[in-house]
């Protein structure tokens, strides 16, 4: 099937490559030309695993080209797929200008009646508007009709995502476009949910707003453990071996980051504000996050008071492993406090750090490794649960710290593994370890 995908951001290139894989004609449009010349070259702008291999693959095989122009994009094609980026307004709800112009120049160049598939994460109702957009803008010649898809992928296994995810949610009025659509997604070999406009809408902000409760739950226990003496881990896995409770998405840490989980959780509650209900379990996961983001700066702050000229090493910037993703991350208050209070940070991530450049104030140091960071500094701070920090032995903190004191925010460590290390171990909902 001949498709075209609008906007190149993660969740449009992942899809528009994806889908070129089984065998679709895919031209996928960004208004950015700089950006387009990039991706002819099959150069990925982010980065993920094996994506820029697929992308190679599939524009050597003529399946898969980028492109600048909606006259170009929109040629002679059965389906459009929108992936705008839908950013947070200052009121929290989502941000709707790039639909918007998306749907004007959909309107200005169909050639054909269309089906109009939206991905971009939308409040509900936003479909309606998508079709009341493009009819306002188009001539009346063709026909269309739209279909709510929202994304399910995360950051830095996109790929395998899409291709082993647990569900696809197919949204619409009209049967035959609905067929339409699953169709197209069907060589994925994913269940495919079938289900009208507005429930597939509510589908992804309900999921999305379900997994940070979970996070923030555990969160909001492990800082109760902490102060009856109990374990977060060993909570959360006896909880987790309730079926109905699952095991996922049960990690205490610094809180939840990246570009969904904050939008969304804020839009949902603008929704339900728009229709006078106080969405009040979100509104507390959202408060309980921000509270979390910053918890690991109180710990620092009871072990050394004063922070003034301090050298703190800071390991992981990413809201998460495997991405290069600042946004939202709980790192960016963190940094922001310490250096506020008067410390030097001497910071490390495997990708991040030219992302962070932007988001971290000036009076940061990037360092090239994990060794480099420590080195010398007066303790350390983990933030991001990288393979790489993971792995990295408890010992040489002992060694390379002027104060062998490690606070992990990610619960890096088993707390056996610290024993004997000489090192002070600080983590979430978990004991101290002092090995005095
Ligand atoms: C998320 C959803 O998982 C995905 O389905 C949706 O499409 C987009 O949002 P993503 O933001 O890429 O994906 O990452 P995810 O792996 O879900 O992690 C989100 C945040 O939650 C990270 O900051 C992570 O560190 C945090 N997290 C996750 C925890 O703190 N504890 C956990 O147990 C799990």
């Amino acid at each position: 099937m001949k498709i075209s995908v609008i906007g190149t951001g993660y969740v449009g290139l992942v899809t528009g490559v994806c889908l070129s894989e089984v065998g679709h004609e895919i031209t996928c449009l960004d208004i950015d030309s700089r950006k387009v010349e990039r991706l002819n070259r099959s150069e990925s702008p982010i980065y993920e695993p094996g994506l820029e291999d697929m992308m190679k693959k599939n524009i050597d095989a003529g399946r898969l080209d980028f492109t600048d122009s909606y006259e170009t994009a929109m040629r002679g094609r059965d389906i459009v797929i929108i992936a705008v980026g839908t950013p947070q307004a200052d009121d929290g709800s989502a941000e709707l200008v790039y639909l918007n112009n998306a749907c004007r120049s959909i309107a200005e160049t169909m050639t054909n009646d269309m089906i109009v598939v939206t991905k971009s994460t939308v409040p509900v109702g936003t479909n309606e508007h998508v079709k009341n957009e493009i009819e306002k803008h188009h001539n009346g010649s063709y026909s269309v009709e739209v279909i709510s898809n929202p994304e399910f992928l995360r950051e830095g296994s996109a790929i395998h995502d899409t291709f082993n995810g647990d569900r696809i949610v197919v949204g619409g009025e009209s049967e035959q476009a609905v067929e339409k659509v699953k169709s197209i997604f069907e060589p994925f070999g994913v269940p495919i949910i079938m289900t009208d406009l507005r429930s597939a809408e509510m589908i992804k902000y309900a999921s999305n707003a379900f997994l940070a409760t979970k996070i923030s739950f555990i969160n909001q226990l492990s800082n109760l453990c902490e102060r009856i003496g109990a374990n977060v881990e060993s909570v959360a896995k006896g909880m987790g071996m309730d079926k109905r409770i699952g095991d996922k998405f049960l990690n205490a840490g610094v809180g939840y980051g990246g570009s969904c989980f904050p939008k969304d959780t804020s839009a949902l509650s603008a929704i339900a504000q728009s229709v006078d209900y106080d969405l009040t379990i979100v509104d507390s996961v959202i408060a309980t996050n921000e509270g979390q983001q910053r918890i690991i700066v109180d710990k620092i702050k009871k072990v050394f008071p004063d922070l003034e000229n301090k050298r703190i090493a800071v390991l992981g910037l990413a809201f998460k492993p495997n991405t290069d993703d600042m946004r939202d991350a709980p790192s960016i208050k963190v940094v922001r406090e310490l250096v506020d209070a008067g410390a030097e940070v001497y910071a490390y991530d495997p990708i991040a750090s030219e992302n962070a450049r932007t988001y971290l104030p000036g009076a940061t140091n990037y360092m090239d490794s994990v060794e480099e960071a420590i080195d010398g500094k007066d303790f350390a701070v983990i933030m991001t649960d990288w393979k790489e920090i993971k792995e990295y032995s408890p010992e040489s903190y002992a060694k390379s710290l002027t104060n062998p004191v490690v606070f992990d925010g990610r619960n890096c460590y088993g707390l056996k593994e610290i024993e004997n290390t000489g090192l002070e171990y600080h983590s979430i909902g978990r004991p101290t370890v002092y090995n005095k």
